[in-house]
């Protein structure tokens, strides 16, 4: 049997702001900060250890990452960093307020672009400065597969391939895997985890900043999930992150 944990990044300034962030790259709150200590703490109080951490290239998940391994002592371990594990991109949605894009839009709508599985939000133009390509982080991945705006399926179809060239294989020689990602690239990997139907998956919410441990057979098929903390607190930020797709 193997553990795995994963986390969203602690609260960003664009989650305080309720604003679409997707692959722009904010930085952590002070409670997104408050967030990544807790939760290393929580790891470290059940005893976790790890051989390896995976994050994507985005700063809210490597500082959740890199404030929760030193809270756990564990600093030194080794540090993957992909764009494969980067948050859904958001489209021409990027920047804009949730409750403002919910009242000029309808909820409705706005939960679409959220949470159904195969819509994508409205594209960004390839001169946007939401456009990858200009960025030099991506400057070695093929503009072509670059995303302009990414549904949950789109999503899942670029982080998948990461789990299964990499994490997983090194899940199976039995390293111990922490994964610091995002509401939309965790809830991937959780759909496909789990085998979620698209309706399932609709009403997934992420909170930031807890740890999710999964305990995996040999196959990688889950035997058990459960985040560490609070459940009555854990579900009420669950709620809340449904909630910020409402008009005010
Ligand atoms: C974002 O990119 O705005 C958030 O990290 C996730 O947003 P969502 O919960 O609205 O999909």
């Amino acid at each position: 049997m193997y553990k795995l944990v994963l986390i969203r990044h602690g609260e960003s300034q664009w989650n305080l702001e309720n604003r679409f962030t997707g692959w722009h790259d904010v930085d952590l709150s002070e409670s997104g900060i408050a967030q990544a200590k807790g939760a290393g703490q929580a790891l470290k109080e059940a005893g976790f250890e790890f051989d390896i951490a995976y994050t994507s290239v985005l700063l809210r998940a490597i500082k959740t990452l890199n404030i929760a391994l030193e809270e756990m002592g564990q600093h030194y371990l080794p540090v993957e960093r992909h764009w494969r594990l980067n948050e859904r991109h958001y489209g021409a949605l990027t920047g804009l307020d949730k409750a403002e894009t919910a009242a000029k839009h309808g909820e409705d709508q706005v939960k679409i672009w959220r949470r159904s599985f195969d819509v994508p939000p409205p594209e960004v133009d390839t001169d946007s400065e939401h456009f990858p390509a200009h960025d030099r982080r991506y400057a070695n991945v093929d503009p072509s597969i670059l995303p302009k705006a990414e549904s949950l399926a789109l999503t899942i179809e670029r982080v998948l391939p990461y789990w299964h060239d990499e994490i997983r294989p090194t899940i199976q020689s039995g390293k111990r895997v922490i994964i610091a990602a995002h509401g939309n690239s965790l809830r991937a990997l959780v759909k496909y985890l789990d085998g979620m139907t698209e309706e399932e998956v609709l009403e997934l919410n992420i909170p930031t900043g807890v740890p999710l441990v999964y305990e995996l057979d040999e196959n990688l098929k889950p035997i058990s999930k459960q985040y560490i903390g609070d459940p009555e607190a854990i579900k009420a930020m669950m709620d809340a992150v449904a909630n910020q797709g409402k008009a005010k």
